[in-house]
C-alpha cells in the first residue's frame, strides 16, 4: 500500500489518450462539485479519476487498483495534482479497511466510483493471458496470488470447469469443452492461449482461424470470437470477480456519507445483475422476520438510475470498448441505520 502518488517507469508512455467510459455520465451522478473526498475502486489508467480531479478543484481521491502496473501508469498521470490524489493497492472487497488505512476510521466518502472489468493495460500486455489475440501463458490474474488460468484449466475437475464456463461464460457448450480439455490435459498440461483457444475450437467443431472480435472480453468492436465467453469466464474465476462485486457495492453503500454517491459501470450481465440487484435491495431494505416488510430505516440508499445508462452511438463509435458499458448510479439516504466505518 502507498499513500502518495507512484512514479512509472520513464520509458512508458502516458495514459493521456485513454478515454475513460461514459466519463460525463458519471461524474453527472457523482456530483463530485460538492467537494469532499471521492473514491475511485477501479482507478485503472486514471482516467475517470483525471476527469474527477479537474472537474472539482474542492474534491480529492483515493484511488484504488488491485494491479500494481495500472498503478504505476494512474501515479504518473495524477502526479500534477499532488496531494489531492492518493493511491493504495488492494481489492475492492476490502474498501473499508483501504479506507481506514488511508484514512483514518472516520472517512466517510462523498462518491464511490466502481468501473469494472479489465483495463486495457491489461487486455493489451501479451504475456498477462488475457487475450487469445496473442499467444501467451495461461494467467489472467489482474493482482498477484491466487490460481492463474492455466492452473484451473489444468486441475479444476471437469464438472467444475463446465460449471464455471457455464455459469461465467453463459457458454452454451459448457460441458463439451469442459470433456475435450480434461481429455487433451492427460496428453500435455495446457498452459497457452493459443493451446487453449485450439481446443475449445476443436470442441466446437470449428475451424482454427484467426482471433476476431473481443481479445478477451466481449468489450471490442467487431464479430464476437467463438472462445470470448471460456475466456471470460476463466478471468471472472481467476479473479473472483463477482464475489468481489457483491461485496464492493454493499461495502460502497454503507461507508458513504449522507447523501454520497454510488456509480457503477459494468461490461456483462452477470456483473450488470449484481449490481442492480444489491442497489435495489439496499434501497427497500431488510426484511423484518416478525411483519414480513421491509424496515424503512434500513432503507439506506435511493436508486438514482431506473435503468442503465448506456453510452451513446458517438461515444461507442470513437470508442468501441465502450459499447457493452452500463452505469448504474445510487445515493445514500439521510436516514438509515448507523454506517459507522
Ligand atoms: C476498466 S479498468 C478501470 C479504468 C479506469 N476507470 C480508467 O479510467 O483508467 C478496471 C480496473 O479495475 C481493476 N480491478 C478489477 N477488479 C478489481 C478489484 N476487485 N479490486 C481492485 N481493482 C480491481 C483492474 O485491475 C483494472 O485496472
Amino acid at each position: 500500500m502507498s499513500g502518495r502518488p507512484r512514479e512509472g517507469r520513464p520509458d512508458e508512455p502516458l495514459d493521456a489518450d485513454h478515454v475513460p467510459v461514459l466519463v460525463e455520465e458519471a461524474l453527472r451522478y457523482l456530483a463530485p462539485e460538492r467537494g469532499g473526498l471521492y473514491v475511485d475502486a477501479t482507478v485503472g489508467l486514471g482516467g475517470h479519476a483525471e476527469a474527477l480531479l479537474e472537474a472539482a478543484p474542492g474534491a480529492s481521491l483515493l484511488g484504488i487498483d488491485r494491479d500494481p502496473r495500472a498503478l504505476e501508469r494512474a501515479g504518473r498521470r495524477l502526479a500534477r495534482f499532488g496531494d489531492r490524489a492518493r493511491l493504495v493497492e488492494g481489492r475492492f472487497s476490502e474498501l473499508r479497511e483501504l479506507l481506514a488505512h488511508a484514512e483514518g476510521a472516520v472517512a466517510r466518502p462523498a462518491g464511490i466510483l466502481g468501473d469494472l472489468g479489465v483495463s486495457s493495460l491489461q487486455l493489451d500486455t501479451p504475456e498477462r493471458g488475457f487475450s487469445f489475440r496473442f499467444d501467451a501463458p495461461l494467467d489472467m490474474r489482474m493482482g498477484s496470488g491466487g490460481h492463474t488460468a492455466g492452473e484451473i484449466v489444468n486441475r479444476y475437475a471437469e464438472a467444475d470447469l463446465a460449471r464455471i464456463f457455464k455459469d461465467y461464460g453463459e457458454e452454451r457448450q459448457a460441458r463439451r469443452i469442459a470433456r475435450a480439455l480434461a481429455a487433451a490435459r492427460t496428453e500435455a498440461p495446457i498452459d497457452t492461449t493459443r493451446r487453449l483457444r485450439e481446443l475449445i475450437l476443436e470442441a466446437k467443431g470449428r475451424a482454427p482461424g484467426r482471433p476476431s472480435g473481443g481479445g478477451g472480453g466481449p468489450r471490442r468492436e467487431g464479430r464476437v470470437d467463438p472462445v470470448t465467453r471460456v475466456f471470460q469466464a476463466l478471468r471472472i474465476e481467476v479473479n473472483r470477480e463477482l464475489a468481489e462485486l457483491e461485496r464492493f457495492v454493499d461495502e460502497a453503500a454503507r461507508l458513504l456519507a449522507e447523501d454520497g454517491r454510488v456509480v457503477v459501470i459494468s461490461y456483462h450481465s452477470l456483473e450488470d445483475r449484481i449490481v442492480k440487484n444489491t442497489l435495489r435491495d439496499l434501497a427497500r431494505g431488510e426484511i423484518d422476520e416478525v411483519t414480513g416488510r421491509p424496515r424503512a430505516e434500513s432503507r439506506i440508499l435511493e436508486v438514482l438510475t431506473r435503468k442503465p445508462v448506456r453510452p451513446s452511438p458517438a461515444e461507442v463509435a470513437a470508442n468501441p470498448r465502450s459499447r457493452s458499458a452500463r452505469l448504474r448510479a445510487a445515493v445514500r439516504r439521510a436516514t438509515g441505520e448507523s454506517a459507522e466505518p
